[in-house]
């Protein structure tokens, strides 16, 4: 990229922000009101008041957990945890105490504030409440630094606890949407993870805050996470201007398992390749990180191409030891495949397929053809009633390649 130019340009480069933020920026330095829409004014001036609690928020929360005797509890859970305090001061994270009203006290926060960064509400006696009590905070940045969100974690001994009124307390609670916070265009993390994901061109993305700080703490430093929503388009759109490699390091029980489709769609409107870290079953990232961090760091650097992990785990999963378990992994991979809009990858998968499961090139074609020209055709089915049903069914047969594939054919999806 070119250094020269004018000022926006200047500003997203150096600080990697979209056209947008970029122009926002330089507006608010110079004092100018940018009219986004009707309200652009009192809007700017609102947004200004939100922006200003939230980090006087996020201070003050942070300051109560390095200091206050009744964070200490949280103090323990976090060193536990393998978070020193180094890390509570590089994350700012907080504590917010076990009161109805602290934040919304001390900082004289009005209700108009509270409603527009989620911080706080009136309540039914039309009291002012803080929405987060007793809670480990992990605010949340925009990508220039400025704290637009927080999210609170209970500590494992006030957890699952039934509340009251019978209600089980959700062990994360995290910020609403509001007019300084936009779930599906934030990525946690990305401030302080920008420089390393440039810098090396890969984006690792997990799910949580606390496998986000692994990264860091284990090395790799370029780790975000989706905040409460799934991996959507406008996470592409943020990712795509600072690198093109995008790791996915999901608990291995949640892993592969995003919205296939639009993976691909996102993958070739966006350029980037999207990978998945195989992390061992039953871990997250910040367990690994604890117990073996080259192993954390191994998983992101074999990190598979997304088709690839998924058909891996088809194959995984399968009895490759007769014709049937064959055909039916075959089956099953043929359905992973088809979602893939490209022939020419689809083509290459087949290939290696054919090595694996010694089925026919030209059969698995055709049976991918078809199924993506009509996704929900020949998905085998597993009751004796059903099974009757799609025997009835015209379909090629895989083993055989005769046009029908008949009841009495041992090739029969099972
Ligand atoms: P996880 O349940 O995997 O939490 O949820 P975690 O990151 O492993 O948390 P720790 O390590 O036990 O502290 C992953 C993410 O999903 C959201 C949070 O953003 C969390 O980081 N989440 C989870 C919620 O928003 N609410 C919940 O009750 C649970
Ligand atoms: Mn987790």
């Amino acid at each position: 990229m070119s250094r020269q130019g004018d000022q926006i340009t200047w500003v997203r480069e150096t600080q990697h922000l979209d056209f947008m933020d970029a122009l926002r920026q330089l507006a608010d330095r110079a004092g100018i009101d940018l009219h986004e829409d009707a309200n652009a004014g009192p809007a700017r001036k609102e947004r200004q008041e939100a922006m200003t609690a939230m980090d006087r928020a996020v201070t003050w929360y942070h300051e109560r957990l390095l200091n206050s005797p009744d964070a200490r509890p949280a103090r323990e859970y976090l060193r536990s945890r393998g978070l020193s305090g180094d890390v509570a001061r590089q994350f700012k994270l907080g504590w917010a105490p076990d009161e109805w009203d602290a934040l919304s006290t001390a900082l004289k926060l009005n209700e108009k504030v509270l409603s527009d960064t989620g911080l706080g509400f009136v309540n039914k006696r039309d009291r002012r409440q803080d929405a987060l009590r007793a809670r480990v905070i992990f605010p949340i940045f925009d990508p220039s630094g400025k704290a637009i969100a927080v999210g609170g974690r209970i500590l494992p001994s006030s957890g699952n606890e039934p509340r009251p009124d019978g209600r089980i307390e959700p062990k994360y609670k995290n910020s609403p949407e509001t007019p300084i916070y936009s779930k599906r265009r934030t990525l946690y993390a990305l401030n302080f993870a920008k420089d390393d994901i440039v810098k090396s061109g890969e984006i690792i993305v997990c799910e949580g805050y606390t496998d986000v700080i692994a990264f860091f703490t284990a090395g790799m430093p370029r780790a975000v996470a989706t905040c409460g929503t799934a991996l959507g388009e406008d996470h592409f759109k943020i990712m795509r201007n600072f690198a093109t490699r995008i790791v996915l390091a999901y608990d291995a029980d949640s892993a592969g398992q995003s919205a296939a489709a639009s993976v691909y769609q996102w993958e070739s409107q966006h350029e980037v390749d999207v990978f998945v870290a195989k992390l061992p079953k039953g871990t997250d990232p910040a367990e690994l990180a604890q117990r073996d961090p080259a192993a954390l760091q191994e998983s992101i650097e074999n990190a598979a191409p997304f088709l690839r992990f998924r058909l891996d785990r088809v194959l995984e999963g399968a009895n490759l030891k007769t014709a049937e378990g064959r055909v039916r992994a075959g089956e099953s991979a043929m359905h992973v495949l088809a979602e893939h809009p490209n022939e020419l990858v689809r083509d290459i998968y087949i290939q290696d397929l054919v090595g694996r499961l010694g089925l026919d090139q030209d059969i698995l074609r055709a049976r991918v053809r078809e199924i993506a020209g009509n996704p929900a055709s020949g998905r085998f089915v597993r009751s004796p009633m059903s099974l009757r049903l799609s025997a009835a069914r015209v379909q090629p047969c895989p083993v055989r390649g005769s046009r029908r594939c008949v009841s009495s054919c041992t090739a029969l999806p099972l």
